[in-house]
């Protein structure tokens, strides 16, 4: 891969992250306590995330490969050959292997995710066995305008957004990424997988599994604050909790306090009571008429929509 692809939009040089500086300050100041989802994602969250994906409890990944799988010949006709595809979220980049395999010659991958380390290896692994294509990571976060170079005259832009990570964004968001998404792709489109609305206990146990990877990737977070902020939070007094919250159709997950106790970032100190959580996630769920709503109100026509036989998980094409 050549390296003078890589768009690195990070902030800092190798000092803490100012924006978990900022996030962690702001965010464990606030009542409730919060720390926003995309700081699991060092090397290790994004390790941990890849053992969630494989665990019995989480159908989200084995049913959007399956989905995707199925229906990778009417994505090809749908997104025409020498196309450009960008991946928000790219992660391990084991998804968009089934979509390249279908399409007719795609000419350039931009995959793009805050996890730098971790999206330069899969960049790496995926330029090996795609020789033809020329692929163009882009370590940035996705909340933010991303400044791609213009898409090559007569290359289609298109985006895919698996995993149903749109879901961690509250609808507002939502809203506002489909938007910048929009803009990003226009003439092109974007394949986009969504969780849907299920019985509860199912959705609960994804987010809670027996084996605890849940609960270690969600700990990931303190464990970062502790190497990177020089924070000193006792893992062992912050226990996992998952619950849905049938008012928002979504799964929090929180970090519960264990006990009351005070946890000090450099000269910074934050009480916590006994049972006071930090929130650090949600996973909106949505049912397909609500999606394809959402999507309209961002500027996307949304045409197809593919669902498995007990509609777990959905996957959309939407025009832009
Ligand atoms: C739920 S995982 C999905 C991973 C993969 N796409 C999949 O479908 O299995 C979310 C991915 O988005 C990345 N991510 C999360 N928040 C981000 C942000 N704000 N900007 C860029 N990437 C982000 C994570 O590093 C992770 O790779």
């Amino acid at each position: 891969m050549k390296q003078q692809g890589l768009l690195d939009h990070r902030p800092h040089g190798g000092m803490a992250d100012p924006d978990f500086v900022r996030a962690v300050s702001t965010g464990l100041r606030q009542q409730p306590k919060s720390i926003p989802c995309r700081f699991f994602y060092d090397t290790a969250g994004s390790r941990l995330f890849d053992r969630i994906c494989d665990l019995p409890e989480y159908y989200p990944t084995r049913t959007e490969l399956a989905l995707l799988a199925a229906h990778a010949d009417q994505f090809a006709s749908l997104i025409g050959p020498g196309a450009e595809v960008v991946e928000f979220g790219a992660g391990s980049g084991d998804k968009v292997r089934l979509l390249l395999d279908a399409l007719d010659q795609p000419a350039i991958y931009r995959p793009i995710d805050i996890s730098g380390e971790f999206l330069l290896s899969s960049a790496q692994r995926l330029a090996r066995d795609y020789h033809d294509l020329s692929v163009r990571p882009v370590i940035a976060d996705f909340t933010q305008p991303i400044p791609l170079p213009a898409a090559r005259p007569g290359t289609r832009r298109v985006g895919f957004f698996p995993g149903s990570t749109i879901g961690n964004f509250a609808p507002a968001q939502a809203t506002r990424f489909l938007r910048g998404a929009a803009r990003l792709l226009r003439g092109g489109g974007l394949l986009i997988g969504v969780d849907l609305v299920k019985d509860r206990e199912v959705l609960r146990r994804a987010y809670d599994d027996a084996q605890g990877v849940t609960a270690a990737f969600n700990r990931n977070v303190l464990v970062r604050a502790n190497e990177e902020l020089g924070a000193d939070f006792d893992l062992d007094r912050f226990a996992h909790r998952a619950l849905f919250n049938e008012a928002h159709s979504r799964i929090e997950m929180h970090l519960v306090s264990q006990v009351a106790q005070i946890v000090r970032i450099g000269e910074q100190e934050f009480s916590f009571a006994d049972g006071e959580t930090i929130h650090t996630e949600n996973s909106y769920k949505y049912t397909v008429g609500d999606f394809r709503r959402l999507a309209a109100s961002a500027g996307f026509t949304p045409l197809h929509v593919w669902t498995d036989i007990d509609r777990l998980f959905s996957l959309h094409w939407l025009e832009a």
